[in-house]
This record gives C-alpha cells, sequence and structure tokens, in this order.
C-alpha cells in the first residue's frame, strides 16, 4: 500500500530527524475524510512534511489545514492545482498557516478578535518586527516576530458545521484583507493542535500592490505624485490609513488638486510609524503620525475610528505592516468646520488598565497643543491639511 509505504518512510526520516511530530500530524489529519487533499500532499512530499519534522512540543503551533474546498476553490480561481505551484510558494503557505502557540475554541470567540504571529518569515512577506503588544499577548514561544494573520469571530455565521461543534464559526484574515473560514475542531497532534480552514491564506505583499489591489486608485496616485511609493513600500512596521476613492472625491480631490508638498505632507498624515492591529486599540488611545500628529482611535459599537474617519477595513496585512482602508480623508483632531458633524464625540476612556496589552509603549503620550496653529484649509477645495512643516521630507527620508 502506498499510504502506509509513506507512513513508514515519514516515520523513519522521523526517527532520523527530532521525533515523530510529523507521522503524528499525518496520522491525526488522515482521520478526516475532508481533509484528505491535504494528506495525499503531504504523502507525496517528504520534503513539506519535514516542515512538521522542526515543530517541538515546547514551542506548540497550531496548524490552519486546509480542506478539499480550498484546493478546489484554488483551482478554481487560478486555474491551476496547489500542488502544481512552484515549491517556495507552497512552502510559505503552509508556514504561514502555522501559528505560534495552541488556539482553540474559545480563542477564537474575542469580539474583538486576535493577531497571533505564524511561521512566515522573511523581508519578502515580513518586513516587520513584532512590538512589545504582540509579543507581550501569548506570542511567547516559537517565532513571535512571524507575519501575523488576524482571526475574528464570525459574528453572522448560521453554518450548520459550526453549530453542530458549539462554537462560532470564526474567519482568518491574511494578506490583502482575504479571509477563510474557520472550524474549530481542536484536533491534538504531538506538535500542538489543528483546525479546519476552507481557503489558502494569501501571503501579504508590499503596500502599492494591496492599495491597487483594493482599487485605491487616488492613493494608488497620489503615492506616484509624491514620490512615496517605494517609501512605504521598503519602510518597516506601518500603519497605513487608505481614505477609499470616495473619501478623496469627497475631501475635494486632493490626489489631483493638492501641489505634491501638501500632498506629501497629508499622506504623512495618515501613516503611523508602527503597526496596529485593531484588537490592541482602545478607544480614546492617541498616536503620532508621521507628520508628529496625533491621531486618536474612538471605538463606537464596534466600529474603529481615525480622528474623523470611520475604518471600514481594518488589518489588510502588507507584508511591512497593515492598512485600514478608511471611509474620508481624516482631519486634524482640533480642526473646526464641516467635519466636526461627522466626528465621533470625544471618548471619555483613558488607557490605564494594566491588564491591557502594553499601552504604554503603543500609546506614545501625543498631544494636540500645536496642531490648531498648523491646520490649513484649502479654500478651493475645502480641503484640510498641515501646513509643510519645514522637516517633514528630512523626517520621512531621515526615518526611511
Ligand atoms: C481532493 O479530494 C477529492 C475527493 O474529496 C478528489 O476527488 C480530488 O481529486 C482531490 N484533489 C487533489 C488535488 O488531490
Ligand atoms: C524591507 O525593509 C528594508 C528596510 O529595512 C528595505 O530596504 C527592503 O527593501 C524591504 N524589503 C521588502 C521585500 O520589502
Ligand atoms: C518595529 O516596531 C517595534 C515596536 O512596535 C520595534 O520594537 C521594532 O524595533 C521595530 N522594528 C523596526 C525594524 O523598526
Ligand atoms: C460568516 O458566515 C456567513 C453565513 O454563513 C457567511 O455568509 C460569511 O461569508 C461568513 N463570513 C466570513 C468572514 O467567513
Ligand atoms: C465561508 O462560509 C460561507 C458559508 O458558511 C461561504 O458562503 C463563504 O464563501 C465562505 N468563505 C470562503 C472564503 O470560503
Ligand atoms: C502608479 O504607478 C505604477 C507604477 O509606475 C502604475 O502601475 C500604476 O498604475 C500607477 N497608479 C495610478 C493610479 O496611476
Ligand atoms: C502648495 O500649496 C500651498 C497652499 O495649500 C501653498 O501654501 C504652498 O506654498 C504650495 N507649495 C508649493 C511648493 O507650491
Ligand atoms: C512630536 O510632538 C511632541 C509634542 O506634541 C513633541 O514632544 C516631540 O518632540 C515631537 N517629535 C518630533 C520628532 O518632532
Amino acid at each position: 500500500m502506498k499510504l502506509s509505504l509513506d507512513i513508514c518512510i515519514l516515520s523513519c526520516i522521523c526517527h532520523f530527524a527530532l521525533g515523530a511530530q510529523a507521522k503524528s500530524f499525518v496520522e491525526a489529519i488522515s482521520a478526516y475524510p475532508e481533509l484528505s487533499n491535504f494528506t495525499s500532499l503531504l504523502n507525496s512530499n517528504s520534503g513539506l512534511a519535514l516542515i512538521f519534522y522542526s515543530i517541538s512540543p515546547t514551542a506548540p503551533q497550531t496548524v490552519l489545514v486546509p480542506d478539499n474546498n480550498a484546493f478546489e476553490s484554488f483551482q478554481k480561481s487560478t486555474g491551476q492545482t496547489f500542488a502544481s505551484q512552484p515549491y517556495d510558494y507552497i512552502q510559505n503557505v503552509i508556514n504561514y498557516q502555522l501559528l505560534n502557540g495552541n488556539l482553540k475554541s474559545e480563542d477564537f470567540g474575542h469580539t474583538a478578535g486576535i493577531t497571533v504571529p505564524t511561521g512566515l518569515i522573511g523581508p519578502t512577506y515580513n518586513n516587520r518586527t513584532a512590538g512589545s503588544s504582540l509579543i507581550s499577548s501569548g506570542a511567547s514561544t516559537g517565532n513571535h516576530n512571524g507575519q501575523v494573520v488576524f482571526i475574528a469571530p464570525n459574528t453572522t455565521s448560521t453554518s450548520f458545521s459550526s453549530r453542530q461543534l458549539g462554537s462560532k464559526g470564526a474567519y482568518v484574515q491574511s494578506g490583502l484583507g482575504h479571509q477563510v473560514n474557520l472550524t474549530a475542531i481542536d484536533g491534538v497532534w504531538d506538535g500542538g493542535v489543528f483546525q479546519i480552514v476552507d481557503g489558502f491564506l494569501t501571503l501579504p505583499l508590499i503596500c502599492t500592490q494591496t492599495i491597487r489591489a483594493w482599487g485605491l486608485k487616488a492613493l494608488d496616485s497620489s503615492l506616484n505624485r509624491t514620490g512615496l511609493s517605494s517609501v512605504l513600500d521598503h519602510v518597516n512596521n506601518v500603519t497605513c490609513l487608505g481614505p477609499n476613492d470616495k473619501a478623496f472625491l469627497q475631501a475635494g480631490s486632493p490626489d489631483t488638486k493638492a501641489n505634491v508638498s501638501d500632498l506629501t505632507s497629508a499622506l504623512a498624515f495618515h501613516t503611523i510609524p508602527q503597526p496596529l492591529y485593531s484588537n490592541f486599540l482602545q478607544d480614546g488611545q492617541t498616536f503620532a503620525s508621521l507628520t508628529n500628529d496625533t491621531i486618536r482611535v474612538t471605538i463606537r459599537d464596534g466600529a474603529y475610528y481615525f480622528n474623523d474617519a470611520k475604518a471600514i477595513k481594518l488589518n489588510v496585512l502588507t507584508n511591512n505592516g497593515l492598512m485600514h482602508v478608511l471611509d474620508r480623508v481624516m482631519s486634524p483632531l482640533d480642526s473646526t468646520g464641516a467635519s466636526s458633524s461627522t466626528k465621533p464625540s470625544s471618548p471619555t476612556a483613558t488607557v490605564t488598565s494594566a491588564g491591557t496589552p502594553s499601552s504604554s509603549s503603543t500609546s506614545p503620550t501625543t498631544t494636540q497643543s500645536s496642531s490648531a496653529a498648523r491646520a490649513l484649509v484649502l479654500e478651493s477645495s475645502g480641503w484640510r491639511i498641515f501646513e509643510i512643516l519645514g522637516f517633514v521630507y528630512s523626517y520621512i527620508f531621515l526615518l526611511f
């Protein structure tokens, strides 16, 4: 029998290598008929199975095992089988589906979601490093610097399998903001646990590719006009607050009408030099933008606002951080005028709880004292921006 021969070969390599984890993994998932495609992929490719050998029970991993639907939809959308993809690609995707730690059903129920480091490393797909929030939030074992996934409960899920399992479904969000459904089965193997997903994760790309995939044309052309595309693509640790096309239009089309220096300043105002995954954000928290102006987070009824802009899509992961897509171009905090009517009222919460993830390190104590003097109104377009600070250019290029 081919299967038993392969398992024999695997176990020989295992004994030769670090232990019986790989055999345990293949055996464990073999019990699930809906995982047969992944089982045969590993059985026919001992190189891939090697990935599982190196996982030590002292640094357990959660495997997001793609089910047969994942293989089918991959083939539908690309016209090619997953197994026929370049080896590097397959390896990266599998590494991305290896999550740090033992993640079980109860971990997927946090309404704010969780950000989890994975085995995907190397600058092409992970040009960022973990901040203290991420390190302190349970990624204490394994490679906490690996690229992350964002997992949140799918509150609208009514699918039979989820109800049958007595747990809510969840989604896993990866590169380009793509989501796959997670079915928590809390399967156990020697190297940790495994869960089922119905799609392959998408490897995070650089900012501009992500922005283009999202069809954010005004933002894209603004980055092109200012020459900031390459800056944004090659900086580590970034949160890009990306207004959509409607937002640019509403703001008087600064992408085409503002001059390059104003536009540069506005883009820097929408960039925060650290990755801010939404689950670490707290109502009332403030951050300094690249222009060193204050951006305040407001959380209301589950919606996230950055100053007066609402995030319409959170945690679109890029290789160097992430993007939150906004419904408007942000106004400076203390600007007055038309925008104030849609501005969320001042949050009252303060960041004090010792139990919350390292708020001190993620929240530079910015103030808003001097912004008013620096806020300008472009009369012609009605678009509010900060005046060009002499140091902005040099500051940006020093930083990057
Ligand atoms: C996946 O499994 C199905 C059976 O569920 C089978 O028909 C199909 O050939 C398999 N595909 C691959 C790529 O192994
Ligand atoms: C990663 O970041 C460095 C800057 O630290 C940059 O030079 C490099 O081009 C980036 N690589 C990728 C693949 O984005
Ligand atoms: C990325 O940000 C974290 C804090 O969020 C910091 O510890 C780390 O040094 C930064 N890495 C780079 C390459 O700037
Ligand atoms: C959540 O579940 C609903 C209903 O089953 C489904 O339509 C939707 O696609 C799911 N969302 C995600 C992110 O998987
Ligand atoms: C998630 O599940 C829902 C149904 O439960 C389905 O409509 C949707 O297409 C699934 N999403 C993916 C990415 O497979
Ligand atoms: C920005 O520049 C890139 C590369 O030069 C180009 O492919 C892209 O279409 C440009 N974007 C817009 C919106 O013009
Ligand atoms: C850009 O426009 C602003 C007005 O919004 C003006 O103050 C500034 O001088 C202009 N800069 C250049 C380089 O033309
Ligand atoms: C940023 O602004 C704060 C006060 O708002 C100030 O203390 C700090 O020195 C500024 N940093 C830079 C780099 O200008």
